[in-house]
């Protein structure tokens, strides 16, 4: 999905830059801050964040790539994490990854365009016991050994979805 930033999602990084100068580890401040704004940390932002700074574009892109609670590229609302660890992947993880894939039309790392769900993948989540399974932003679903399995999972997010639309109309 392509998403803009937009110029009012600046000015609210713009004002927190203001309120952060002088302030200890503005760097990774400054990134949490504008993944809040933004959603996740695109190219253009992470350089708008060095430049503001008046960092190294370079070093401002390392700590961002450094860190795991910093996101590159955009994120559902609904994050789906299918764990391709060593158990999961053996006990059929590739299948719902597959899945996800032909119900929603969205690959490793695909939001989809009305911006509900996204895909990544991840090694293990601690429930190698239950596997194959995978995460929903945090909660975690195991077992999941058939597509059918896989789709009720999907589905469930979908009504949750058109009901907070309903609502929000
Ligand atoms: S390998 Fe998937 S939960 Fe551990």
């Amino acid at each position: 999905m392509k998403r803009k930033e937009s110029a009012e999602q600046y000015k609210q990084l713009d004002k927190v830059i203001d309120e952060s100068k002088g302030m200890p580890g503005p760097i990774i401040q400054t990134l949490h801050a504008a993944q809040k704004v933004f959603g996740y940390l695109p190219r253009p932002v992470i350089e708008y964040v060095a430049d503001k700074l008046g960092k190294p574009r370079s070093e401002v892109y390392g700590v961002a790539t450094f860190y795991h609670l910093f996101h590159l590229t955009p994120k559902g609302k609904f994050q789906l994490k299918v764990c391709l660890g060593t158990a999961c992947y053996i006990r059929g993880g590739q299948m719902i990854v597959d899945i996800i894939n032909t119900e929603l039309g969205i690959g490793i790392g695909n939001v989809t365009e009305d911006g509900i769900f996204s895909l990544e993948v991840v090694r293990c989540i601690g429930a190698c016991g239950l596997a194959p399974a995978m995460m929903v932003n945090d909660k975690v679903y195991d077992r999941l050994v058939s597509p059918a399995k896989v789709r009720t999972v999907i589905n469930q997010y979908r009504v949750l979805a058109a009901e907070e639309l309903k609502q929000s109309a």
